[in-house]
């Protein structure tokens, strides 16, 4: 069984992480607006690993016999500037996101609370993964700048990502 304070954590991850699939989606709708289609799907692909993330979490408070209890999910940015400075904020956005994985884990780690410890483990991992891949796209808009020809080229590239 859950603690209260545990299970109320978790509820707020899973509040933290739809917000994160709202905000990629209005970053995918924006970059579908700009015509960069490659941006679009990888945004797009953000937004259901995200919602992925938060039916982790509520899958895992029912295996505990907890209570899942869904918040309201504030409204994301609509207008962004150009592509770096959209993905800089999601790197920034990651980082946050990282931090609250952190803090739960030191919540479960305080509770003796080893099956939550052994599922935020693979959190713990995922945002590694997560920060790498923002970082690498950021790195390579700051390289190659931002005119249309290695827009483009970039565009073609995570519109490939499956
Ligand atoms: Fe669910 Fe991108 O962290």
């Amino acid at each position: 069984m859950l603690s209260k304070k545990m299970q109320s954590a978790l509820n707020e991850q899973i509040n933290r992480e739809l917000f994160s699939a709202y905000l990629y989606l209005s970053m995918s709708a924006h970059f579908q607006t700009v015509n960069l289609p490659g941006f679009a799907h990888w945004m797009k692909k953000q937004y259901e690993e995200e919602t992925g993330h938060a039916l982790k979490i509520y899958h895992y408070i029912f295996e505990r016999s907890g209570k899942v209890e869904l918040e309201a999910i504030d409204k994301p940015q609509a207008n962004f500037k150009s592509p770096l400075d959209v993905m800089k904020q999601v790197l920034e956005h990651e980082k946050k996101v990282t931090a609250s994985i952190h803090t739960l884990y030191e919540l479960a780690v305080k509770e003796n609370d080893y099956p939550t410890q052994v599922m935020l483990q693979w959190f713990i991992t995922e945002q590694v993964e997560e920060e790498k891949s923002v970082t690498e796209i950021v790195e390579t808009l700051k390289m190659v700048g931002e005119a249309a020809p290695a827009l483009i080229m970039l565009d073609r590239q995570l519109g490939a990502r499956s």
